[in-house]
């Protein structure tokens, strides 16, 4: 099992990944120069940029540029840890049900890019995370796993995040785990 880990950002997730011992194949990143990249480089693992700013708001182009960035690394599952850039359908008709994706809300709540501000907004009393796979509707796709956390009084958009952030480093790499031995077992089925 090959794994593309797709990151934007500080990279924790990712780290979470490496620690587990997932077989993570590739970065990459929509963005240059982000701490995610060097958490990679450090783990001695392959990265690529596809910069967002050179292909935006086409797409489409993008999505091939990102689609052309992986080829090579023959992925059998991307893992999308903080990637902040829509994709074209493209991408996931060529890796179906293979594309999974962390949310920082307990789907089908507080969809979108803001959803731990909304949350807050919102005044719930508990949010979450959610693994789930990637489809072209974007914070839509089967749900996989979920965590809830507790608002706690005082809470800023940072401090919930950073809650939520840590219930989504225990789980995604647990979900992970689980994908990469249930198509070890599935492979292991095929051959015997
Ligand atoms: C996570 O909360 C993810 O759900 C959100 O961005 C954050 C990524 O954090 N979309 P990191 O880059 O893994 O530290």
């Amino acid at each position: 099992m090959r794994i593309a880990a797709l990151i934007s950002g500080s990279g924790t997730n990712l780290q979470a990944m490496l620690d587990a011992g997932l077989p993570i194949a590739v970065v990459l990143s929509d963005r240059p120069g982000v701490a995610g990249l060097a958490r990679a480089e450090a783990a001695g693992l392959p990265t690529v940029v596809v910069d967002r700013a050179r292909w935006l708001p086409d797409r489409a182009a993008f999505t091939d540029a990102v689609l052309a960035a992986l080829a090579p690394h023959r992925i059998d599952l991307i893992a999308m840890a903080g990637f902040m850039t829509i994709l074209d359908a493209a991408i996931f008709a060529t890796y179906p049900e293979r594309i999974v994706n962390t949310h920082p809300s307990l789907l089908p709540a507080f969809r979108g890019a803001h959803a731990v501000r909304d949350a807050l907004a919102a005044g719930v009393t508990e949010t979450g995370c959610t693994i789930h796979y990637a489809t072209p509707e974007v914070d839509a796709g089967p749900v996989l796993a979920q965590r809830v956390v507790p608002v706690l009084p005082g809470d800023t958009e940072a401090t919930l995040h950073e809650r939520i952030k840590d219930a989504e480093r225990s789980l995604y790499p647990e979900v992970l785990t689980r994908l990469v031995a249930e198509a070890a077992a599935a492979a292991e089925a095929h051959s015997g």
